[in-house]
């Protein structure tokens, strides 16, 4: 009765922001994502009927903010009558800054609990049941290049091309690794509800998709830089627009944006994304990442830098 799952964050290029249906985790929206390489959840579920409640570790500490969150995910894989379930969980990098923490863990917590609970569940199904506790998460069930789709009554992931064909490098700039202020499903709402942008978003987004869909079929860097850097620049531009605003970047957020434009005027292949969170993402060429990589460390306020990779999607780990 024991699953042991592993899964890489995935940074969004089209962001998903906004539900549809909340009940459901439906999006309002479409997204195309990359995903993530070095940095990784690892997930071991252990369901013992002896357990009379479930306990979560993270990072070997009980962690009982988040448990709720999980079992409900184990609920939805295993039904409300499973046994009581120990879940350890690990994480390589700083959770709830903004590096899409939920969407690893609970893609790899879904493999992990298909397993332990003995069901035999296609990808498309563990997109699902991720996707219903982490929208995000559905697209960690898959590697490289995203799209998850914003039709019907399901959460529906497909590939557009695997890391191995278009194998870019991302460079994460911490600037703040404390946890986010607002979480993103009351942000999205507060969003939903108050800002005079949500609607545009919403009708624009799949034009923004079909770009970005174009581009990288093509491996056009340019012509993804300049659609993601709009898409993510709108999404912020809905929460700042907000009642309460929400405003998650910081100075050094600001300068990251400036060290970005001050390489791509030297000609560097690089573009940036930020996410519910004040670090930045920059998306480069690989024969760039070098130099990408000690711009942003040079940049002040930039506390870390994480390099990585696009990868694979969320797996059973290997035994051995
Ligand atoms: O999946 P959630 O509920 O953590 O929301 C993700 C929201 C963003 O990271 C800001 C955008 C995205 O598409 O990942």
């Amino acid at each position: 009765m024991q699953g042991t799952a592993i899964a890489q964050p995935n940074i969004a290029l089209i962001k998903y922001w906004g539900k549809r249906d909340i009940e459901r985790n439906l999006p309002a929206v479409g997204s195309i994502s990359v995903t993530l390489r070095e940095l990784h959840t690892r997930m071991q579920v252990d369901f013992d009927d002896a357990l009379a409640a479930d306990a979560l570790m993270v990072n070997d500490a009980p962690d009982e903010a988040m448990l709720p969150r999980l079992a409900s995910c184990l609920d939805s894989v295993a039904g409300r009558d499973r046994p009581g379930a120990r879940i350890v969980s690990t994480c390589n990098f700083p959770i709830a800054a903004g590096l899409a923490s939920s969407a690893s863990s609970f893609a790899a917590l879904t493999v992990a609990a298909a397993k332990a609970a003995g069901e035999s569940l296609d990808t498309a199904r563990l997109a699902s049941l991720a996707g219903r506790a982490s929208g995000s998460a559905a697209r960690s069930l898959l590697g490289g290049f995203v799209e998850l789709e914003n039709a019907g009554d399901d959460i529906v992931c497909r590939s557009l091309c695997g890391a191995e064909d278009w194998p870019l490098t991302v460079v994460v700039a911490i600037t703040e690794s404390g946890p986010k202020p607002v979480g993103s499903t009351e942000a999205m709402e507060i969003s939903r509800r108050t800002s005079p942008f949500y609607s545009s978003w919403v009708d624009r987004q799949s034009h923004d998709l079909e770009i970005a869909r174009a581009a990288i079929a093509a491996r056009d860097l340019e012509k993804l830089a300049a659609i993601a850097e709009h898409n993510c620049l709108k999404m912020h531009s809905i929460m700042w627009a907000s009642r309460p605003p929400m405003v998650y970047w910081n100075a050094a957020t600001m300068r990251c944006l400036q060290t970005v434009r001050q390489l791509q005027g030297e000609g560097k292949g690089v573009f940036f994304t930020i996410d519910a969170g004040p670090q930045v993402k920059a998306v480069c060429l690989p024969e760039h990442a070098t130099e990408v990589e000690a711009a942003l460390r040079a940049t002040p306020g930039v506390t870390d830098i994480m390099t990585t990779g696009l990868g694979e999607g969320a797996r059973l780990e290997s035994p051995g």
